[in-house]
């Protein structure tokens, strides 16, 4: 086992109690319901966990009314409209994740941290699923922490200081026609990113590409280019970085799109999948 999996992360809160998911990532939040509003204490237990743990799922949830949600993400910044996504109808800034039998494509099914073709990037996504298949339909996420610090050093040499292009033309024109957007006049975000971003409130290095968006790196050649990408997104999809989340009905995750990567698993067609999503803006990554 690598040496960077052993990580021992702080749980004992106050206000909230919190069980790691796993030994590298993800804890598990109780004692406190998001279907109201929360106290500064629990907020601050919360940031902090989120900032230890990177995705926390929060069990034993109520539904959480779609103004509440809003209220929540906005607790932790300025919130993140996507560049294509329909919204909920009535709330501009929800974002509906739904599959079902008429779908053709269901969305995150592919590595990738959300919106990374922003020039800033989500800070973090809050996903709350309400309609869950019979089993199936699980998220996965991977460790960006841990996909770096578990490279040799003459890569780490090589790939700081490198940026890579962010692209999503080739992955969101016509996507939501189906869902009624029509696209026609949308031009599509694209950004300029490096490799190893330095996230701004920990302060740890994080391998910032991924195979949903991240075109090319900047400055070699196509050949060059494709090969340490490969091998970069091979790194960032290690199983040996990932655990697998199942839902529960009204299961909330809050991810940390800085440091981490997530894939969402569409294994139960024709059955139905739904939940509402809340983004929060991120910073320029450096
Ligand atoms: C996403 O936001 O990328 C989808 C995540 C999920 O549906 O689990």
């Amino acid at each position: 086992m690598s040496v960077s999996l052993v990580k021992v992360r702080d749980h004992s809160y106050k206000f909230i109690s919190a069980k790691p998911f796993a030994p590298n990532l993800g804890a598990e939040i109780y004692g406190v319901d998001l279907s109201k509003p929360i106290s500064e204490e629990q907020f601050g237990d919360i940031f902090k966990a989120f900032l230890d743990h990177q995705v926390l799922f929060f069990k034993n949830q109520k539904e959480i009314p779609p103004d509440v949600h809003i209220e929540f993400g906005k607790r932790f910044g300025e919130l993140h409209a996507h560049p294509a996504a329909p919204t909920m109808k009535g709330y501009p800034e929800i974002f509906e994740i739904h599959a079902d039998k008429n779908s053709k494509i269901a969305n995150g099914e592919f590595w990738h941290s959300d919106v990374s073709c922003d020039e800033e990037p989500p800070l973090g996504t809050m996903l709350q699923i309400h309609i869950a298949p019979l089993c199936g339909g699980d998220t996965m996420f991977s460790d960006m922490y841990a996909a770096y610090d578990a490279l040799s050093d003459p890569i780490k040499k090589l790939i700081n200081g490198l940026s890579a292009t962010h692209e999503s033309e080739h992955l969101y024109r016509g996507r939501y026609v189906d869902r009624g957007m029509d696209d026609s006049e949308s031009i599509f975000p694209t950004a300029v990113h490096p490799i190893v971003r330095t996230h701004p409130e920990t302060g740890r290095k994080a391998l910032f590409v991924n195979r949903t968006f991240t075109t090319k790196i900047n400055g070699l050649s196509v050949d060059e280019s494709n090969s340490i990408l490969t091998l970069l997104f091979d790194q960032a999809e290690n199983i040996n970085h990932q655990i697998r989340f199942s839902w529960s009905i009204n299961d909330m995750a809050f991810w940390d799109n800085r440091c981490c990567m997530h894939r969402a698993i569409w294994d139960y067609w024709p059955e139905e999948r739904k939940g509402r999503r809340v983004t929060i803006k991120g910073d320029r990554p450096k």
